[in-house]
């Protein structure tokens, strides 16, 4: 593989690197997102040839949903002498990824009788408008005459392959999630309508293929699919040319999908192939005046890292606050495509510094499931909002993993946190007004609910928790667990008196709506202070929780050989009592407030926690990356951050194929850079900088945006310039 400043290039087309590359090559436009496979090239399963739209899902189980895989709209085939390419000899193989514009392009050679036919196929998703994709097949013959014909259309006979959370537990059962697939020909083209077989949630598809240097064209009608089909004897030279413009709609945008499918595919065939190739890398070129990081030194590190930040814009869907970005982003339907903490925590930061309006989308998306949160509470006996482990387009839990599900309480304070964390860099008081005092306020009182009094003590007790290190089984007082959830305590009582001070009506509104005490703002405060962790003086060491001092030690280099998570050979069970970590927990939350720390404490836990920790989460390399930086470890840091940044590029964990692309690790890898790396931070909305370069970047150049500013941020290795930038 090559990783160039702006693209990345693999020339290897077999059949063991088929997953990876499909999972590389994800495309996406924040609205829809699809593999990377070659739309010729028919998936082992129609599973494989998945394509997504944000926020849509469909139950599969009572409760249970899945991220739905939509009608294929990349349905084409090829053939040369009558046969189809995908069972010819292929030679002279590319495949690209342009990161300036989000085209992937695929060009090879293949034979048939003699004949020699260079074939380029070339699609993107529109950033300009996101419900249309493009497609354009070339064929030229090199050597002889030879009959050709391409045929594109929409599929829809697609299933799902529903992964359950249990990371053991791989799923081969696919499951039918469309009840009813219409097909229609159309003028150029065609339509396709589905519904899902439980709710009857409509989707609609409509294409148009153009041919050039055809002879003839036909149309294909058969059962859920239907397209259109372009043929030609060529003479060497000539060409056969096939565009193919696609519109999508969905249930989600409105009452008629159908009407705004044709609408939208009429606003790209004005523009044609070309038309919005040019639209899209103008959109393109616009997020990257936001989120572009410059680096010298190393043109791979430069490629990787717009590589993660390239993905991370693909998957989400700013401007829609009814849905968040899935674990695996739209690449795939691991975990069935649910919200996790990953996005608060891993990928909010990129988005509150250098796109805040995304950022205020995806926490929209939690004041959109707040009432599901309040239910979900009430169902664990409290009060308040209990915010689900896994969710998707409720805020009801997807989990299906009792422990973890019923345990891993840490969101509901993760994402308080974000939210006092994009308030405090962005200064957006109409979202704290509007949405984010409610949240705090709710997630406050389910926090003085889920605490035990012990009054021997005069001390609160986390009981029965699950922390960001998974290994730990269930646990009490879980570190990360308890300072968050104080943290979040605190933050709704300073939003209480925000409230106060600036918007007394909102206060009395929300009062009277929930019920508000006067007293309840002190009664957080209270517990705040009174949680309890466990402080090792000796050690000068913040302990995990309750047990881990009592586990048993392992000696990880005997049974931990290469990157693969440890839990595929040994039992979970067996792990969690063992003496070590699957991803940082209490070096987590020092991560996130490392100003609550002495540096003795970081170095610390730093010493104590990093050799036991497994890294067998992706989440798991970017923090440890950012850590070292700070504290000063060089070499730690860049062989973390390698990790983190080619976690995906060189499948280091060896479940990129299977699992797509990881979006947590890809926002850890930006937060090693610009908080790590660069040492930004950003006290009362002012951007300041620490550098703390590795040796072989030369320098950095960013921007970011701060209450209303936005600043150039240049950084070497002899300090940094940061520059306010006036905006018109
Ligand atoms: C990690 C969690 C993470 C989830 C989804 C798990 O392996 O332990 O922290 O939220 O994956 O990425």
């Amino acid at each position: 593989m090559k990783i160039l400043p702006w693209m990345i290039e693999i020339s290897d087309c077999g059949a063991d690197s088929r997953e990876f590359r499909e999972s590389i090559f994800s495309l996406g436009n924040g609205y829809m997102g699809t593999r990377g496979f070659r739309p010729e090239e028919p998936g082992a399963h129609s599973a494989w040839r998945s394509t997504f739209i944000s926020g849509f899902f469909e139950y599969i189980r009572p409760g249970i949903t899945d991220m739905v895989n939509q009608p294929d709209f990349s349905a084409a085939e090829i053939r040369i002498a009558g046969r189809p390419v995908t069972e010819l000899p292929l030679s002279d193989f590319r495949q690209r990824l342009y990161m300036d514009c989000g085209l992937a392009e695929w060009e090879y050679t293949a034979q048939a009788e003699g004949a020699a036919v260079r074939i380029k196929v070339e699609k993107f998703l529109s950033m300009s408008e996101r419900h249309t994709a493009a497609m354009r097949f070339t064929l030229t013959p090199v050597n002889s005459a030879v009959d050709c014909s391409v045929a594109v259309g929409l599929d829809g006979a697609v299933r799902n392959l529903p992964i359950a959370d249990n990371q053991l537990q791989e799923n081969t059962e696919f499951a039918r999630i469309w009840g009813e697939v219409r097909t229609e020909p159309l003028e150029g083209g065609g339509m396709l309508r589905a519904r899902t077989h439980v709710s009857g949630r409509a989707t609609a598809m409509c294409f148009s293929a153009q041919g050039r240097g055809h002879e003839r064209s036909s149309r294909e009608l058969d059962g859920e699919y239907v397209g259109s089909r372009f043929e030609a004897r060529l003479e060497p030279g000539r060409r056969l040319t096939v565009e193919k413009l696609v519109s999508v709609a969905c249930f989600r945008d409105g009452p008629e999908p159908e009407r705004l499918a044709c609408e939208a595919l009429k606003r790209a065939a004005a523009r044609g192939f070309e038309g919005l190739l040019e639209d899209t890398q103008l959109a393109w070129s616009e997020l990257w005046q936001d989120m572009d990081i410059e680096l010298t030194g190393s043109a791979e590190w430069q490629g990787a890292l717009r590589y993660n930040i390239f993905q991370l814009i693909q998957s989400t869907p700013e401007g829609d606050g009814r849905a968040s970005i899935g674990a695996r982003g739209l690449t795939h339907g691991r975990y069935k495509g649910c919200y996790f903490w990953d996005t608060e925590i891993f990928m909010l930061p990129m988005f509150s510094c250098m796109r805040p309006a995304a950022a205020r989308s995806l926490l929209e998306y939690r004041y959109h499931t707040l009432d599901d949160a309040v239910k979900s509470a009430a169902g664990f006996s409290a009060k308040g909002a209990r915010y689900s482990w896994m969710s998707a387009d409720t805020g009801f839990e997807q989990c299906e993993t009792w422990d973890t599900g019923c345990c891993e309480i840490h969101i509901t304070a993760d994402i308080a946190y974000a939210i006092g964390s994009y308030f405090e860099q962005t200064g957006d008081e109409a979202f704290l007004r509007d949405c984010g005092c409610e949240i705090l306020i709710q997630t406050a009182r389910y926090w003085t609910d889920r605490f035990n009094y012990c009054p021997a003590e005069d001390r609160y007790h986390l009981l029965f928790v699950k922390g960001p290190d998974e290994y730990c089984g269930v646990t009490s007082d879980d570190f990360y667990s308890v300072r968050m959830a104080a943290h979040n305590l605190r933050l709704a009582a300073r939003a209480v008196g925000f409230l106060q001070e600036r918007f007394p009506e909102k206060l009395a509104e929300l009062g009277l709506k929930l019920g508000l005490g006067a007293d309840e703002p002190g009664k957080w405060l209270e517990l705040a202070g009174k949680t309890c962790e466990r402080f090792d003086e000796e050690r000068g060491l913040w302990l995990q929780d309750a047990t881990f001092e009592y586990l048993e030690p392992l000696d990880i280099a005997a049974h931990k050989t290469g990157n693969l998570p440890l839990y595929r050979s040994i039992s979970f069970d067996r792990l969690q009592r063992y003496k070590v970590l699957k991803q940082p927990a209490v070096l987590m939350y020092m991560a996130l407030r490392p100003g609550e720390f002495s540096q003795d404490e970081l170095r610390a836990a730093w010493d104590y926690y990093e050799p036991r920790t497994l890294h067998d989460s992706t989440l798991s390399y970017g923090i440890h990356a950012l850590l070292a930086a700070r504290l000063g470890l060089g070499d730690a840091a860049v062989s973390y951050f390698e990790k983190s940044l080619f976690l995906d590029l060189r499948d280091v964990m060896s479940s990129t194929g299977r699992e797509g692309i990881h979006a947590a690790s890809l926002g850890a890898t930006w937060q090693a850079v610009v908080f790590g790396f660069c040492g930004l931070t950003l006290r009362d909305g002012v951007p300041a900088c620490e550098p703390r370069l590795p040796p072989h970047i030369g320098s950095v150049r960013f921007h970011v945006r701060a209450r209303g500013r936005r600043y150039r941020i240049e950084l070497s290795h002899f300090g940094s310039v940061i520059t306010e930038i006036c905006e018109l």
